[in-house]
């Protein structure tokens, strides 16, 4: 059953336009990425699921209800999550206050504290210590913890990876599996096409705001992603 549908989305900042006519769809309990070089579109995409970016055309649909112009806390009500770039935790709070806030003005479902602290043991240890002071690891970990507390339908990760050492993201990208148990669709932004295609059942390629590839992740040839991340003129 399709979850979340964009037809023909365009997004302008002022006279720049930064996507031009994408569709996609997210089935219930998929995870898709969405690849891309620097500046391809794919942080503005994921706002514009989330209404924090407005759209200039085309129409996005959740749960089969037109959403394009809902503002942001109505679509977390309404089961939308986004980790988004940067990661961007309450500093000066500590990280369990920052969850506690998260679990505050939740949905009901199968996420809670406890939950949370069974998917990454770790952040026990550093659960007193400011958000400000831990690792980008350590913070990617509260980040994506504060949005499943909200118990959504659909998580949007914005690189995930960005900044953060291997191993790291290694151990970040690990949870994927415990969440998609849970039934929680996945939208992730990547632009590491390896790491992407092991962690999706499907792939879209954005490039220069225009989607140059859809395709299952099992399937699609290195040639052909190749192709759709950097267009006809490479060689
Ligand atoms: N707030 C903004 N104001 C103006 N232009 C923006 C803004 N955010 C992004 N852009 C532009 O929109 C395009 C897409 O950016 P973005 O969605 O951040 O790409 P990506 O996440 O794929 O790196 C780029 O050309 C970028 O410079
Ligand atoms: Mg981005």
């Amino acid at each position: 059953m399709t979850l979340l549908e964009l037809t023909d989305v365009d997004v302008f900042y002022r006279d720049l336009q930064a996507v031009f006519g994408v569709s996609l769809h997210v089935d219930a309990g998929e995870t898709v990425a969405v690849i891309g070089a620097n500046g391809a579109g794919k942080s503005t995409l994921l706002r514009a699921m989330i209404g924090l970016t407005q759209i200039r055309r085309g129409a996005i649909r959740f749960h089969q209800e037109d959403i394009a112009h809902l503002p942001c806390h109505l679509l977390s009500r309404r089961g939308i999550a986004i980790v988004p770039e940067g990661r961007r935790l309450f500093g000066s709070l500590s990280v369990e206050e920052n969850l506690l806030l998260a679990a505050a003005r939740a949905r009901k479902g199968p996420w809670s504290l406890k939950g949370v602290y069974e998917l990454f043991p770790a952040m026990r240890e550093f659960c007193q210590h400011r958000a400000a002071d831990i690792s980008g690891g350590q913070q990617q970990m509260v980040a994506i913890s504060r949005a499943l507390l909200t118990n959504p339908d659909i998580l949007l990760c914005d690189e995930l990876s960005l900044g953060l050492a291997p191993k790291v993201i290694g151990d970040i990208y690990a949870c994927f599996a415990d969440i998609r148990k849970t039934g929680v669709a996945i939208v992730m932004v990547e632009q590491d096409t390896v790491r992407a295609r092991q962690q999706s059942d499907r792939l879209y390629c954005l490039l220069k705001g225009r989607v140059t590839l859809e395709a299952r992740s099992d399937s699609v040839g290195q040639d052909d992603i190749r192709n759709a991340y950097f267009g006809e003129t490479y060689a």
